[in-house]
């Protein structure tokens, strides 16, 4: 394997306040390695013993791991529990009183919903699921707003050991309908329409688009949250309203038991490949995942106002929002809005408003923030913030400066969390109380996270060389197959062209600086990282190929300064090249195509035509070369292998 060699340097190091060490609950440096040390010991034992401290069993487990069809792990197989009861039920006796999400709607209306509320609506809803048929093992797609009744739909699903499917809002009809009949779903959860900086968007009617696409016939039901009161279309035979269904229902409702291994949820995300994945996680392992990582990485505290700024549509809202704060009987917020509105100063005044403690956000947000007013933040009291923490892509230092001295105020430790939608729960990431910081860096793995960066044959590489970003030992919380597809999950997440198959391969490469801090590279297949976003190119590309103009297309990203990536496209039309006002004609068109085919997040924000795509003799896309012309570089690599090196030429411009 070639070496990666790394890019970044940085050399400031922030270790963290004896302050808020001595408070956290991992105080130390000492207290991080003891952890480490004891996984190290013992793996199955050390997860044994927080699984029995940190879930309620309904029948608590005899066998830890079963590894006989690995890499199909796994983790407490005998145990019996609801993830919904951990999260909703184990906090009635104690503290029911508590609030457990400050709901902030994009008008800036403000409702607060303590944990009996919020018991007794998941129980509502789980009963008319229950009336409405919908079962234990069926598959439920929920498209919804970003709001409390998102959260009520995913735990009343959890409630019933129905599997959700969580579509992320801004996602078209088309993917939505791929995600529906790959899951097999017998119902959609949605909402009339959504409202995000004052403007509606559809749901309701989109997910009708989708259902009407073909191959959905499993859908026999859809629920309709009237969000904004909108008149939408409506099919008595298979929609119902969502307030007239949990309408003078009962509010008991019996969690239905199930084994540990019962799939809690699934998650689509992006691959190598036009098909995306579906995500298994289980319940047992993936709910202790979760909660430890509240704990040791937020270094939760009950008195904390936790505010995740992630969509429930992504793995982080799942983790971060419906499940890991609730299991932990936190007060959360949750803003159904976008920063900027109407104001760009709307988080700020968000986090002064509700006394947030712990603010969790992405580098792309952080990024646009700064754009929009990198001294706003000065006219607000952020004096409750304690932590912050960041994800999506790894945090270039000038943003971890402005964010720890703006928004922090210099108090605040940041931390910087490496995961996937396949991991469940935080991987590296620094113990706040423990570990000293250096901006871009995730630093550390947790405890019982054996995270190594390797070569293709399975070897730790030197001290900053780059290499394979891997997970040597099984861990409660990861991925358990793809959805329908398991050959797919052993091939992507084992292959044996590395190390043999035997550790979890996260795509990404990374690489240990001297003092055994990991730096994340980025990604070691086709897929950009677009926002904080996963997004395939060959799900792009094929999205573009299938516009009746296009003969071919290749998909790169291309640095940018708020978004990490953009997608630069390079298109070749079965009709001569366009040039000028045509060039920007079609342009136009088929970077709305791609809106239409999977949402606003995969729009191109350039496209380049050409005659053709350069290629190697034996017709394979030279994807280096499209990198380095998106950047607007000269060529300075080999080309020798190229077949036809006059289409470098006409690629080099922007085409409008
Ligand atoms: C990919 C996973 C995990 C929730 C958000 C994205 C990149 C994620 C970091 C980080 C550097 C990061 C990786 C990873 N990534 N967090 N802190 N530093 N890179 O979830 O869509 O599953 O994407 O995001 O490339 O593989 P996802």
């Amino acid at each position: 394997m070639p070496t990666i060699e790394s890019v970044l340097h940085e050399t400031r190091v922030f270790p963290p306040a004896t302050a808020f060490a001595s408070q956290s609950n991992i105080p130390s440096m000492q207290a991080y390695q003891a952890l480490c040390a004891e996984a190290e010991q013992d793996f199955r034992k050390f997860w044994a013993e927080r699984a029995n401290a940190h879930i309620l069993w309904h029948r608590p487990f005899t066998q830890i791991l079963n590894d006989q069809e690995a890499p199909f792990y796994q983790w407490f197989t005998d145990g019996v529990l609801n993830v919904s009861y951990n999260c909703l039920d184990r906090h009635l006796a104690t503290q029911a009183d508590k609030v457990a999400i400050i709901f902030e709607s994009d008008d800036g209306q403000v409702t607060r919903s303590t944990y009996r509320d919020l018991h007794r609506r998941v129980c509502q809803f789980a009963n008319a699921l229950k009336a409405q048929n919908i079962r234990k093992g069926d598959r439920v797609v929920i498209y919804m707003p970003m709001r409390i009744e998102a959260v009520i739909a995913m735990q009343a699903c959890a409630r019933l050991g129905v599997i959700h499917s969580v579509v992320f809002g801004g996602f078209s009809a088309k993917s939505l309908h791929e995600r529906i009949v790959d899951a097999g779903a017998v119902a959609v959860i949605t909402a009339d329409e959504q409202v995000r900086g004052g403007k509606h968007h559809p749901l309701k009617a989109t997910v009708d688009e989708a259902i009407g696409i073909s191959d959905t016939a499993t859908v026999r039901r859809t629920i309709v949250f009237q969000r904004t009161g909108a008149s939408v279309p409506f099919d008595p035979a298979r929609d119902v309203w969502w307030d007239e269904i949990t309408r003078d229902i009962s509010a008991d409702c019996e969690p239905e038991w199930v084994a540990a291994e019962h799939p809690l949820f699934t998650l689509y995300t992006s691959g190598s490949t036009g098909k995306p994945k579906g995500v298994q996680h289980s319940s047992a392992g993936y709910l202790l995942g979760t909660m430890i990582s509240m704990q040791w990485i937020f270094d939760y505290h009950p008195n904390d106002i936790f505010w995740c700024t992630a969509d429930v549509g992504w793995i982080t809202g799942h983790s971060y929002v419906a499940y890991g704060p609730l299991a932990l009987g936190a007060t959360q917020v949750i803003y159904e809005g976008i920063p900027t509105h109407p104001h760009p100063g709307r988080f700020w005044e968000i986090i002064q408003k509700h006394r947030v403690t712990t603010f969790y956000t992405a580098p792309t947000a952080i990024r646009s923030l700064i754009k929009s007013g990198a001294d706003l933040p000065d006219q607000y009291d952020l004096s409750s913030l304690r932590l912050l923490g960041s994800v999506g892509e790894p945090i270039n230092p000038e943003a971890w400066i402005w964010f720890y001295q703006k928004i922090g105020r210099s108090r605040c430790p940041i931390v910087d969390t490496w995961w996937q939608t396949e991991t469940g729960c935080h991987m590296i990431a620094p113990a706040p109380g423990a570990v000293a910081l250096k901006p871009g860096s995730c630093t550390f793995p947790l405890p019982g996270i054996f995270a190594a960066v390797v070569d293709e044959a399975g070897h730790d590489v030197e001290q900053g060389k780059g290499g394979f970003l891997v997970i040597k030992k099984p861990f409660p919380s990861q991925i358990r197959t793809l959805w329908g597809d398991p050959e797919r999950f052993k091939r992507t997440y084992f292959p044996e062209d590395i190390a043999g198959g035997q550790y979890y391969l996260a795509g990404d490469s990374a690489y240990r600086d001297a003092d055994g801090y990991f730096w994340i590279m980025g990604r070691i297949d086709d897929v950009l990282n677009v926002s904080g976003h996963r997004l395939g190119t060959m799900e792009i590309e094929s999205a573009l190929v299938a516009h009746p103009l296009v003969a071919e297309a290749a998909v790169v990203g291309k640095p940018h300064p708020v978004k990490g990536e953009a997608v630069t496209a390079f298109v070749v039309l079965k009709g001569p090249r366009p040039q000028g006002e045509a060039a920007a004609q079609i342009s136009d068109t088929l970077r709305e195509w791609v809106t239409k085919e999977i949402g606003p997040i995969a729009k191109p924000d350039e496209i380049r035509f050409g005659e053709n795509l350069p290629k190697t003799r034996s017709g394979k896309i030279m994807r280096r070369l499209l990198r380095a012309l998106a950047k607007g570089e000269e060529i300075t690599q080999d080309i020798s292998t190229l077949e036809n090196p006059a289409i470098l030429e006409q690629l080099k411009q922007p085409s409008a």
